[in-house]
């Protein structure tokens, strides 16, 4: 199979790391910076992921905190909807607990890291260290002769911010993310909620072309999608793999983590839902006659 024919698509990547050391400091930089923040400007709804264009014409899809629990939520299931985690370490503080939990779950899920020494900025900051610290915990920095990127930045004044999304484009070049875009649409619920114009989800397209009037299916409900919106609230008309939507219209809320999957037609999303509830409800039936 020659996989140059397939498209590229974003690489998903998810931040991790310990409390206070400045994940959603640098989300908020990238979100900030994005194309999507300048043209609409600012964003004031956010969908739980965004895309970050870079001058280079690449995409990169970053998930947020909600985006983290549908990360551990489908990683229970066997899924992995993150292609790179980059692993936030403040230069104050080094290798934290929660630090550890970070490296144990990427590597679990067999994702690659990327290490943001943040926090730079601080006079206090000892990036040195950070490194020792991370590879007496098996993390191989390239400064040791291993392969794992270690960038300095810092979320506050945004030094070192784009190389991190150099860093992640690399590392996006080498693992060759692509994906189909045509035949029919899966992808994954990152966040699901309830507004005033009804259910809304967030779909992270994994393959297919999403469009208005698409039939999606995902755990025990489905949609006839109405509208699509991005990150900005800005209605679009179709989104390719590697990029996250708010998909409208579902009969009941989905679930984070549901995967999504295009149905033929309205009967036969019905009948897969008709079936699932029916599972469902067996299941709980044997459990309480246990
Ligand atoms: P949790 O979501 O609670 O785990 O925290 P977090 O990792 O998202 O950290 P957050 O972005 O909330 O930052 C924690 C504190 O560190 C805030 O007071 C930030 O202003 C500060 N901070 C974050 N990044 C930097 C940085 O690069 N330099 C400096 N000086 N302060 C920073
Ligand atoms: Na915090
Ligand atoms: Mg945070």
């Amino acid at each position: 199979e020659d996989r140059s024919e397939i498209p590229l698509r974003p690489p998903v990547v998810t931040i991790m790391g310990h409390v206070d050391h400045g994940k959603t400091t640098i989300l908020d930089y990238l979100r900030k910076s994005s194309v999507a923040a300048t043209e609409f400007g600012g964003i004031t709804q956010h969908i739980g992921a965004f895309s970050v264009a870079l001058s280079s014409g690449k995409t990169i899809t970053f998930l947020d905190t909600p985006g983290h629990a549908a990360f551990l939520n489908m990683r229970q299931r066997g899924a992995n909807v993150t292609d790179i985690v980059v692993l936030v370490v403040a230069a104050d503080d080094s290798v934290m607990p929660q630090t550890l939990e970070a490296i144990k779950h990427a590597q679990a899920a067999r994702v690659p890291i990327i290490v943001a020494i943040n926090k730079i900025d601080k006079p206090e900051a000892a990036p040195e260290r950070v490194k020792h610290d991370l590879a007496r915990h098996g993390i191989e920095v390239e400064d040791f002769g291993g392969d794992t990127q270690v960038v300095a930045v810092s979320g506050k004044t945004g030094q070192g911010i784009k190389d991190l999304e150099g860093a992640i484009s690399l590392q996006s070049e080498i693992l060759d993310h692509r994906a189909e875009t045509d035949g029919p649409v899966e992808g994954w619920v990152l966040e699901a909620t309830t507004k005033k114009s009804g259910r809304v989800a967030t779909v992270l397209v994994r393959r297919g072309n999403l469009k208005q009037g698409d039939i999606l299916v995902a755990g025990t409900t489905w949609t006839r999608v109405r509208t699509l919106r991005n990150e900005g609230g800005i209605t679009v008309n179709a989104v390719g793999p590697g990029m996250p939507v708010e998909v409208d219209g579902w009969e009941d809320q989905p679930d984070a983590g549901d995967e999504v999957l295009e149905a033929p037609d309205e009967q036969k999303a019905k009948d897969v839902v008709d079936w699932r509830i029916e599972k469902e409800e067996r299941v709980k039936l044997a459990k309480d006659m246990e």
